[in-house]
């Protein structure tokens, strides 16, 4: 289907000049054209500029929408998500409320093991219809590509369970879908005294699997204490090299064992959390070119510290924004809350906090040649919102401002 989207009050185009991410103070220039016209065919963007230079005849066929009221932005790119799983942990939620913290209720038992218990209890079919009541509504709210991490199956079985599961979503969604392998996300109880056993089937037996069968991009996994050691996590991001998959690392959340310094030696794409990152970690990154991917909702809803958002960036490091919508750390994937809590608690600007969440988020999964930002020849992912200005998202919080989602040309009306 053609588009002609004509009249868009404010268009937040996020011009890459062709580089794959923004950093430093360019993540403050979002390339907005005021009065916009923009023409998409076969879904990809054909055209983009001001109405008043818009003098192409189009087919009497196409579909145009005024939209002179509303506001336009690239689609969000969130890149960190455990949006499979069976099971709530709302419990976990009150006790946290009551002074437990969440690595107290995770040696209780509690945690990721949680999920664990109740993700390899549902089948494939029951998890992807949780996911879709998820997706779906997450579309809405105008984020147009997720990334999906395994994570809750811990065994052979079930890991494969879980990305069969996000693969085939892939294939039934409209938005863009990317799996990642985090069979290191916990150490199973199987393998409670043993986990260099568990690292051992990780890389003998499921990454050459996995790999063979291209059931995930990206293999992640959760190095801190008590869950992966460096050295643990070294050996899995190795043996992932060796078939061909790029590497993201949950690193320095909760405590500071080096981890970030690993993502730069192993040459990960993204290091996310860094919560306790220090300034040695924050030259390991700058240097090797890691984009740093950090999670406000998990401090705001975890109530711990939040990541130094504003020295990273300072640092001329590419930063992006995601929501890690989880059971536990974050039960949320609203990406314009992600923003206000950048803003509000991180001192990221407004416009930074959108540069995060789309182009930075894309670059933060290798697609920034194809989304993240509204240029000619990309896919045409966008969100028109009903609001002022762009930076009016941030500031109104808590409510979905989306108007109209337009995702690989295919347009959805709310
Ligand atoms: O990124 N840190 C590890 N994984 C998730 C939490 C998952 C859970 O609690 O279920 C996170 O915060």
């Amino acid at each position: 289907m053609n588009l002609l989207l004509k009249n868009i009050k404010q268009l937040v185009t996020l011009n890459s000049n062709s580089m794959p991410f923004k950093s430093g103070k360019e993540m403050c220039d979002l390339s907005v054209i005021e009065n916009a016209t923009v023409l998409i065919e076969n879904g990809i963007f054909k055209w983009i500029g001001r109405n008043a230079e818009f003098t192409q005849t189009v087919n009497e066929d196409i579909d145009i929408i005024d939209a002179s009221d509303l506001v336009g932005l690239p689609g969000f790119v969130d890149s960190h998500t455990h949006l499979l799983f069976a099971g709530t942990r709302e419990d976990e939620f009150a006790m946290r409320v009551e002074g437990k913290t969440y690595q107290e209720i995770a040696q209780a038992g509690g945690g990721i093991l949680n999920t664990v218990q109740t993700t390899r209890t549902a089948t494939k079919k029951e998890l992807k219809k949780l996911a879709r009541q998820h997706l779906d509504t997450i579309l809405t709210e105008g984020t147009t590509t997720i990334e999906i991490k395994s994570g809750y199956g811990l065994d052979e079985k079930d890991e494969i369970k879980m990305l069969e599961a996000i693969n085939e979503l892939t294939d039934e969604c409209l938005m863009n879908i990317i799996p990642t392998f985090l069979g290191a996300h916990a150490v199973p109880p199987e393998f409670k005294n043993n986990a260099n056993d568990y690292v051992d089937l990780i890389c003998t037996r499921m990454l050459p699997y996995i790999a063979q069968r291209k059931l995930a991009k990206f293999c992640d996994a959760f190095c801190e204490q008590g869950y992966f050691s460096v050295e643990q996590c070294r050996k899995i991001f190795e043996t992932a090299k060796s078939h061909g998959m790029s590497i993201k690392i949950h690193a320095d959340q909760l405590t500071q064992i080096g981890a970030s310094k690993l993502a730069a030696e192993i040459g990960a794409l993204s290091a996310d959390h860094l919560e306790q990152i220090n300034d040695g970690g924050i030259a390991a990154l700058k240097e090797s070119g890691t984009i740093a991917t950090v999670l406000p909702g998990v401090s705001f809803f975890l109530h711990c510290a939040y990541p130094p958002a504003r020295k990273i960036i300072d640092a001329g490091i590419p930063l992006a924004i995601a929501s890690n919508f989880n059971p536990g750390s974050c039960m949320s994937y609203s990406m314009p809350l992600m923003m206000t809590i950048a803003c509000t608690q991180m001192s990221m600007t407004p416009e930074e906090a959108i540069t995060a969440s789309t182009l930075n988020g894309a670059a933060a999964l290798g697609l920034s040649e194809i989304i993240g930002s509204i240029e000619v020849g990309k896919q045409a992912d966008i969100v028109l919102y009903d609001v002022p200005s762009y930076r009016y998202l941030a500031y109104h919080f808590g409510t979905n401002h989306v108007a109209k989602v337009i995702k690989r040309g295919t347009y959805l009306d709310f």
